[in-house]
């Protein structure tokens, strides 16, 4: 879910929420920003700032953890994440065809979100099912041995709307 599909006050509630429940603690940051991303897609800047003036944390700090983690992002993302591994084993299995395929099938460059908010595209790094590799994951589904043809079967998929 984007916070563009909520109401923007929600943001303040969630940040409560996601307070009350990992504390104000300096080890509660990455779970605290977890928790806020995922309600809202991604940590805007209002919410930023709530939690650095509750954690008393300076927010060059949340903006460090927010660019290392890839799970954590401070732009909007897309409808549907997709997650193409790069590295090496998928690599040499195929993985360099699926990244390209991913690439003119969404007309994006890994990092990018389309402009109609439908896609965000990334790549990661291996996520441990290499035995199934090329592999690639869409939101929370996992999709093994892709090919080029189940790449576009699989977006089809989303794009008729049967995905949630
Ligand atoms: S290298 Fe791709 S899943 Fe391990």
């Amino acid at each position: 879910m984007n916070v563009d599909a909520k109401n923007k006050s929600d943001i303040p509630s969630i940040v409560q929420a996601a307070i009350a429940q990992h504390g104000t603690t300096p080890e509660a940051l990455v779970p605290l920003l977890s928790e806020v991303n995922e309600k809202l897609g991604y940590l805007p800047t209002a919410a930023l700032t709530e939690i650095s003036r509750a954690l008393r944390l300076p927010g060059s700090q949340l903006m460090a953890v927010a660019s290392f983690y890839r799970m954590l992002s401070i732009k909007p993302r897309g409808r549907h994440v997709i997650q193409f591994c790069e590295s090496a084993p998928c690599h040499v299995m195929g993985g360099r065809l699926v990244r390209r395929v991913l690439q003119e099938e969404l007309g994006l460059e890994p990092g990018e979100t389309s402009a109609d908010g439908q896609w965000t595209l990334l790549a990661v790094s291996c996520p441990g099912i290499c035995g199934v590799g090329p592999v690639l994951m869409i939101d929370e589904n996992i999709y093994g041995n892709i090919t080029p043809r189940r790449i576009r079967e699989i977006l089809r998929e989303y794009e008729v709307g049967s995905k949630e």
